[in-house]
């Protein structure tokens, strides 16, 4: 049997100490995010989740997780900000997206990155401007993870091409 071919994936983030070693810019939409968190609706886990985009117009959208009764009715809160992107600004680039999450089960001082459904979501929209996302996560405090663009945190990426 031949050898397969091998292809080896690596990634690259920025580690932050804490919300306060940001640039303004970003510390301000993290802060933003801390906000969005207030609201989350997470009756059934406990588990609140605050995401904040920063659109090249200027405009800060905030989203929260939605949750329900019938579970998988539910929404995480990136997406619920990033629809919400799509939906009233279709034209206007989005630059970043900052997430913040706690647990009141639990202490959640370590970076929380998005689900894959939500970097699905976030991905269709780098693609669709052709321009990179950048992503910050955290969890309710500590350390700030830092991506360039989405693409960093869903490498093979299914998109519109292969349609
Ligand atoms: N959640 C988010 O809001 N974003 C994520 O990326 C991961 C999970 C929410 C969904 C659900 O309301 C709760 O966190 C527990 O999974």
């Amino acid at each position: 049997m031949p050898k397969p071919k091998s292809i080896s994936i690596s990634s690259h983030f920025e580690v932050f100490e804490n919300i306060d070693s940001l640039s303004e810019a970003d510390k301000k939409l993290m802060l933003s995010a801390f906000e969005a968190r207030k609201n989350a609706y997470d009756p059934y886990s406990n588990f609140s989740v605050g995401a904040s985009i920063l659109l090249e117009n200027g405009e800060v959208i905030k989203g929260n997780n939605q949750e329900n009764a019938a579970y998988p009715s539910g929404l995480c809160a990136e997406r619920v900000a990033i629809f919400y992107a799509g939906a009233n600004f279709p034209n206007i680039n989005i630059l970043k997206i900052a997430v913040t999450a706690s647990s009141s089960n639990q202490i959640t001082n370590e970076p929380i990155p998005p689900c894959g459904a939500c970097r699905q979501s976030i991905s269709e929209y780098e693609i669709k401007q052709q321009q990179p996302i950048e992503v910050l996560f955290m969890g309710a405090e500590g350390k700030v993870v830092k991506s360039p663009s989405i693409s960093n945190l869903l490498p093979l990426a299914f998109d519109k091409s292969m349609l």
